[in-house]
Parts: structure tokens; sequence; C-alpha cells
């Protein structure tokens, strides 16, 4: 016989039974370990059924009450770390029921009438993504706080900016975190998005068909904070859709970490030497004393690969799966919470990372005069003052740029003359826009990297997250 499969038959289902399940068969089978972090959810979501059930009618108010208690009760023992969880009963639903006999006899019995597992673990798993959503617009506003705070008297910073990581112009480094805070705040607005679709009540599909029995579905959606039931039964127990949507929102937010955590972690090397981070978040080296390393920020960069994978989990999960309920679905929260731990912490680092790092405005600024990063000015002004075609204007700098590069100088540290070479009418004026502060103090176009507008965009973002202007 195989293991295990003498064992007294479930509880739950034993009519049918007349063995228990082989060992393997248990621990295949049970997700105790992992969904019982929705027993705040599973919790809420009886006690909204079971007052519903004695408000229709379908059990008495003495039965409620005894539910009530009973799950008040279950909750106190959770919270207090008192609560047996048993593999054997599978799963956090399983596990609560088997409680709340132990706690209120045949009452208990009663609650699961009009429902079913599979419309209780949708509703419990929809309220867990829900508050995750919300979390994560929570904790993506404190870290473009700080983004907008760091932005905000750095306004006029100025450092390089790169294409293919080459010098391309100068822009400064509040330019550059405001970048930033334009991603989060979609990433923002993705979650809000995902949480106002997902927020329709499962409960009450039952098993897949709906019930019999008279229940009053607006009265558990209300109770539990959606904004109306699902509208079909098979797809409420059979739709993963808004775990999936939260996890690609996820995932769009992380990749905008990992790259920020990417540009930190250069930025701290001394080869660029932009920023310094704090004690808090680097790490030394056992055996290199000199060394400060950006640990969080490669941590941060390489949760990007948990949350995406998170995703792809249950995207195949899901694939291909028959409608309604099938088994396969339990996997989806191993994914999902492992998703949202992994962001959760991801943004708390950066926030953190970010409030602590001190940028160095000397070497910035050194560094983005290097690599002829004036150069487009110099042919803005061949444009302007000469009214040259931009083409030709591009190839005379070209020329400028090669005879600096030959001479081993900047652009701005050439001679007129040298200039006159290539363009006659080149004058002295041309030096006033060859210089960093004048390149970026230039760009006023709208959401362009001058001082004046990078001061005003940091403002209204810190007044629009409610902060006071630093
Ligand atoms: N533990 C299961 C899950 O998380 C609960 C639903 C079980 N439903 C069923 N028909 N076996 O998916």
């Amino acid at each position: 016989m195989t293991k295990g499969g003498g064992k007294k038959e479930n509880a739950m289902w034993g009519g049918r039974f007349t063995a228990g399940p082989a060992a393997i068969m248990e621990e295949i089978n049970a997700s105790i370990d992992v969904d019982r972090r929705l027993w705040r959810e599973d919790v809420a979501g009886s006690k909204a059924h079971a007052h519903m059930l004695a408000a229709v009618g379908v059990i008495s108010d003495g039965d409620n009450t005894a539910i009530q208690k009973g799950l008040d009760q279950i909750a106190g023992e959770i919270e207090r770390g008192e609560f047996k969880f048993s593999a054997a009963l599978e799963d956090i639903h399983m596990n609560i029921e088997a409680r709340l006999k132990e706690i209120a006899g045949e009452a208990a019995g009663r609650l699961h009438t009009a429902r079913s597992r599979n419309d209780q673990v949708a509703t419990d798993f929809r309220m867990w993504v829900r508050e995750a959503c919300d979390n994560a617009e929570v904790a993506l506003e404190d870290l473009m706080r700080a983004l907008a705070e760091k932005a905000a008297p750095n306004a006029d910073a100025v450092m390089p900016g790169f294409t293919h990581l080459q010098t391309a112009q100068p822009v400064t480094f509040g330019h550059h975190l405001l970048a930033y805070v334009e991603m989060f705040s979609r990433d923002a607005s993705r979650f809000a998005d995902a949480r106002a679709r997902m927020n329709e009540n499962p409960l009450g599909a039952a098993a897949l068909a709906g019930t019999a029995f008279p229940i009053d579905r607006n009265a558990t959606s209300k109770a539990l904070g959606f904004d109306q039931p699902c509208a079909n039964s098979l797809d409420a127990v059979s739709s993963r859709d808004f775990a999936l949507e939260a996890m690609a929102a996820a995932s769009i937010t992380a990749t905008h970490l990992s790259r920020l955590a990417e540009e930190i972690v250069l930025w701290a090397s001394p080869h660029f030497g932009f920023v310094n981070l704090s004690d808090a978040f680097s790490t030394g080296s056992s055996i290199m004393p000199q060394k400060r390393n950006p640990d969080a920020a490669e941590l941060t960069r390489a949760k990007a690969g948990r949350i995406i994978a998170s995703l792809n989990n249950l995207l195949i999960v899901m694939k291909g799966l028959p409608l309604a309920y099938s088994k396969d679905m339990q996997e989806d929260k191993a994914a999902t919470f492992e998703c949202f731990d992994a962001l959760g912490l991801a943004l708390a680092a950066m926030a953190g990372m970010v409030r602590d790092l001190t940028p160095d405005r000397d070497a910035m600024k050194k560094a983005a005069g290097l690599g002829f990063s004036t150069a487009t000015d110099l042919a803005d002004w061949l444009v302007r003052e000469l009214n040259m075609p931009f083409r030709d204007a591009h190839h005379a700098t070209g020329a400028v740029v090669a005879v600096a590069s030959e001479r081993g100088v900047d652009i701005a540290d050439l001679p007129l003359e040298e200039m006159q070479k290539i363009e006659p009418r080149i004058t002295k004026e041309i030096f006033s826009v060859l210089s960093v502060d004048a390149s970026v103090a230039s760009r006023t176009s709208f959401g362009g990297s001058a001082p004046v507008n990078v001061a005003r965009e940091a403002k209204c973002w810190l007044e629009k997250l409610k902060m006071e202007n630093s």
C-alpha cells in the first residue's frame, strides 16, 4: 500500500472516501504553508458570508452569532501565534473551518452553505492582491517623494547626459532624478488601474455555477469593499488576470527600479564618482578594506528577476487551463506573494538609498564637460546665428571637434582662429554657449533640462506629493 494511504479519510469530504491520501498526495496537495497568509481575508470573507446567510434567512441568527464569535476567536489565535496549522487540512480555508467546528460545533458546518472553496479562495486572493496594489502605490509615492526631494536642491547640478552610455549632452542631476519620478508615477497609476478593474466580488459564484440559495451578493460585496459582484460565476472562479495584471505592473516597476539601481551602481563606482552612498546602504568587503559596495542597489536590480519570473510563472500556470477551477491555480499564490514581497523590499530599499545618497556636484560637473558634450550647442549656434542648415552645422562642428580632439583640448578651449579656419563667420560669441552651465541653461523647451524647468517640476511634484518644497 502506498505510504500514508491507510489514514483516516478527510473530514471535509469523507462521505465519498474510504481511505485517506497517500503521504505524497498530502504533500503535493497542501498549500497551507503558503496560503496561511490569507487568514485575515479568509476570516473577513467568512464573516461577511455568514452575516449575509443570516440576513437572507439561510442560517439562523443564533448560528451566525456562533460563527462570528468563533471566527473572531480564531483570528485572535492566529494573531497570537497559537493556531495549529495542519497540512492534512490542506489549506487555510479548511484549517479555519475545522477549528471553527471545534469551537462552534454544528453552526460551523452551516457556514459553507452556498459557497465553495473555489469562490472563497478567489475572493480571499483578490482582497490580498488589492491590498498589495494599495501598498505598492504608497511605497511608490514615498520613493517619488525621496527622488523629488533630492531633485529640488540639485535642479542646477550639471551632470553628463548619456546615450549609448557615451557622453551626449549635459543635463542636471535633478532632471535625471525627475525622469524616474515620471516613470514611477505611471507605475503607481498602473496599480490603481489594476485595482479598479479587479475590485469585483467572486463570492457567491460557489463552485462554478452559482447557487440555488437566495444569497445577496451585493451585501457581501459591500461588506468586503468590492464595487460589485462578478457578473459571471464561471469567470469569477476561473480568472486570475487580476493577479497577472498586478504582477505586470510590478514587473514594469521592477524594470524601472533595476535601471535606477544600475545607475546608482555606476554612479557610486570611483570611476564615475557621481554619488556617495551612506554607510546605512553600503556594505564593506571582508578582504578589501577600501571597498564600499552598493549591495542594496545590486539586490534591487536582481529582485527584478524574481518579480518578472513570478509574472511568467503565473502566466504559464494559467495558459491553456479550461474553465472553471483547476487545482493548478493553487500555485497562483506562491508566485504572487514572492512577487510582492520582492517588490516591497526593492521599493523601500530604493527610497532609503535615494534619501541617503549625496551627489558630488563637482565630480559630476567635471565629467559633464568631457567628451565634447557641448558640441550640439556649437552646431545650434551656427544654425541660429549664421542661418546654416543644421546638417551643414553638424558637419562643421564635427570638424571643430576633430581639431580639438587632435589637440587634446575641449572645444571651449580651442582658439577662435582654429574654429574660423573651419567656418570663417564664427565670432567670439560662440564661447558663450560652450560651457556646460550655458548648455543646460539653454534647454528651456518644455520638458527640457534647464535648471529653471527642473526646479519648477521638482516643486510641482513635491506639492503633488503633499510635501514642503525643499
Ligand atoms: N487551496 C485551493 C487553492 O488555493 C483552494 C481551492 C480548492 N478548490 C478545489 N476545488 N479543490 O486553489
